[in-house]
């Protein structure tokens, strides 16, 4: 396994690669790996003859009272873990590979990056597809690996790979959960014993949500009723939103039917969390 920290020479790697017949799989991560980026990486092992993972704490998808400083960087647990996982190369770039002075050019997927996390983070989604499609410029896959703990990410992400003609597949994968429901998340390691124990609600919602709609409820308000009233059992828990939105536009709707977006965001302490899941009715 090499680690590449330029743009440059990654690209040279990758052309040759390429050049030769070899698939590219790339893994889009900013460390702190647990087991839902392993099953990323498990999944891009499986499928192509490459697997690049990035690593790299994007500063523009950060809002300026956002955890960008605090985030965690076990730089040497995450090359170990990505060695005997059977990586190939990590994409480590600095800051400043990335974003060199006079850096002007952003993508914004419109509409959908506005909406649920939108809402409360502004600019977020405009940060990450900039740095997603770098890192495609950057790593030249041919699938790219992202986790549905994100949905709301893999789908403005899907759509920008579409409206940009980027000939990459863009791969959305299940996701990790603790035994006790609550979704794997870099950020979990803020929390403490009982926050962790507060925020297993979330998953406890989504499961709630399944079984009302499987009951034959339709009114979204409902479900997003019953499932803030099981939040709100949590002491800590301070919610941000409950949506059911459509799987394509992420707009609310109105009757539940067809495939439909659970999600969920909520703080636990100063930790915030979200969870999700995909119904069909
Ligand atoms: P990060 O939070 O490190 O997540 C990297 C990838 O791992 C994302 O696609 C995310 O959805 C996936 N992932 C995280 N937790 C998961 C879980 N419990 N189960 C399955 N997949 C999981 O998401 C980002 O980084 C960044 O926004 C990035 C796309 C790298 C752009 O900076």
């Amino acid at each position: 396994m090499r680690v590449i920290r330029s743009v440059k020479q990654m690209q040279d790697i990758c052309r040759k690669a390429r050049r030769a017949g070899s698939s590219i799989g790339l893994v889009p991560t900013m460390g702190a790996l647990h087991e839902g980026h392993i099953s990323l990486i498990r999944a891009s092992l499986k499928d192509n003859d490459i697997t690049v993972v990035s690593i790299f704490v994007n500063p523009i998808q950060f809002g300026p009272s956002e955890d960008f400083k605090q985030y965690p960087r076990p730089v040497s647990q995450d090359e170990a873990l990505c060695r005997e996982a059977g990586v190939d190369f990590i994409f480590r770039p600095s800051a400043g590979e990335m974003y060199p002075a006079g850096f002007k050019t952003y993508v914004d997927v419109l509409e959908l990056g506005s909406v649920l996390c939108g809402a409360s983070r502004p600019g977020h989604f405009r940060g990450v597809t900039t740095v997603v499609a770098k890192l495609f410029n950057a790593c030249l896959p041919d699938r790219a690996y992202f986790g549905r703990k994100d949905a709301q990410q893999a789908i403005i992400i899907q759509r920008m790979a579409k409206d940009l003609n980027f000939p990459v597949s863009v791969k959305v994968m299940p996701i990790v959960r603790e035994k006790s429901g609550l979704a794997l998340s870099s950020r979990n390691t803020y929390l403490s014993q009982s926050l962790k124990r507060d925020a297993q609600v979330l998953s406890r919602a989504l499961c709630l949500a399944r079984k009302l709609i499987r009951q034959g409820v339709r009114d979204p308000e409902r479900v997003t009723g019953k499932m803030a009233s099981l939040i709100n059992t949590a002491k800590s828990a301070k919610i941000d939103y409950i949506s059911i939105v459509s799987t394509e536009h992420l707009k609310p709707v109105r009757v539940i039917r067809g495939s439909c977006l659970v999600a969920v965001a909520a703080w636990f302490g100063g930790t915030r969390l979200i969870d999700n899941t995909v119904i069909s009715a």
